[in-house]
């Protein structure tokens, strides 16, 4: 595959469609505020070389709502590899998401950066965790590419975000994916989704980036679940061969009334 160089990546996140085109997550209808971030997608110039989906693809886990995805994305013509939230269904997803755009690798170079991405979803639970075969695949997958920069990317963030109801939903043992990563200098970026809100923490030189959702944002440091009032958005990734590299996240001119009085997210 030819890249550009730099690389140009974008990382689209927590999209929630369900099997219905007109359904909405508390008041917004998800279909419609993706279709909106699309059209941005396509005016992109130049065009990312790849799309890097970071979970909660699916609100309701259905095959129709992964279709709907893959009808949505498709032409674009971009290539897409994708990881799940805790509203997939992991299972029913890489069965669903088989056009030949939709890629199945989990662990890929593009250019000269190495992607590994991880499954931190566990079944019927809103929180993340990361089993300790993920975490040996990811260790060993690093220990074979010392040379490249690599991005590793999971749903769940491995840090506090400082709003109590959302942080008892991260990564449940971040301790074990931060051992990992620390055995390996050439880990520039982790990217995850689920906070649907902007985040950016530095740590050992390595940078931790959370992005909008494609819907609904949540207010930052709120203690109680609250509905913020910033756009949906995703991030552009800007990837040099050196190890170099630069991001910016995107809003999308879409606005729509939303239940601000709904709980229980
Ligand atoms: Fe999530």
């Amino acid at each position: 595959m030819v890249y550009n160089s730099p690389l140009l990546i974008a990382q689209v996140t927590d999209i929630h469609l369900f099997a219905e085109t007109d359904r909405t997550l508390l008041g917004l209808p998800t279909t419609e505020s993706f279709e909106f971030l699309i059209e941005q997608l396509y005016r992109l110039n130049p065009r990312p070389d790849l799309l890097l989906l970071t979970g909660d693809l699916s609100q309701d886990g259905t095959s129709d709502s992964y279709d709907r995805l893959q009808a949505l994305l498709s032409p674009l013509g971009i290539p897409v590899y994708w990881l799940p939230g805790n509203h997939d269904l992991p299972d029913v997803m890489a069965r669903s998401l088989s056009h030949p755009l939709f890629l199945p690798d989990k662990s890929f170079q593009a250019g000269d950066w190495q992607f590994v991405l991880l499954d931190s979803s566990v079944p019927g639970c809103v929180h993340g965790h990361l089993s300790n075969d993920e975490l040996q695949w990811l260790d060993q997958e690093l220990q074979q590419n010392p040379e490249r920069p690599a991005i590793v990317a999971l749903h769940h963030p491995p840090f506090l975000t400082q709003s109590d109801w959302l942080d008892t939903s991260i990564l449940q043992n971040p301790d074990d994916l931060l051992a990992v990563i620390d055995r390996h200098p050439q880990v520039e970026i982790v990217l995850f989704g689920h906070i649907h809100q902007e985040f950016q923490y530095e740590r050992k030189h390595v940078t931790y980036l959370g992005t909008p959702s494609t819907c609904i944002q949540f207010e930052p440091k709120s203690s109680n679940f609250a509905l913020d009032h910033q756009k949906p958005g995703f991030r552009l990734l800007t990837l040099q061969s050196n190890g170099r590299w630069h991001t910016q996240v995107k809003r999308i001119a879409y606005a729509h009334q939303l239940d601000r009085m709904a709980v229980g997210y």
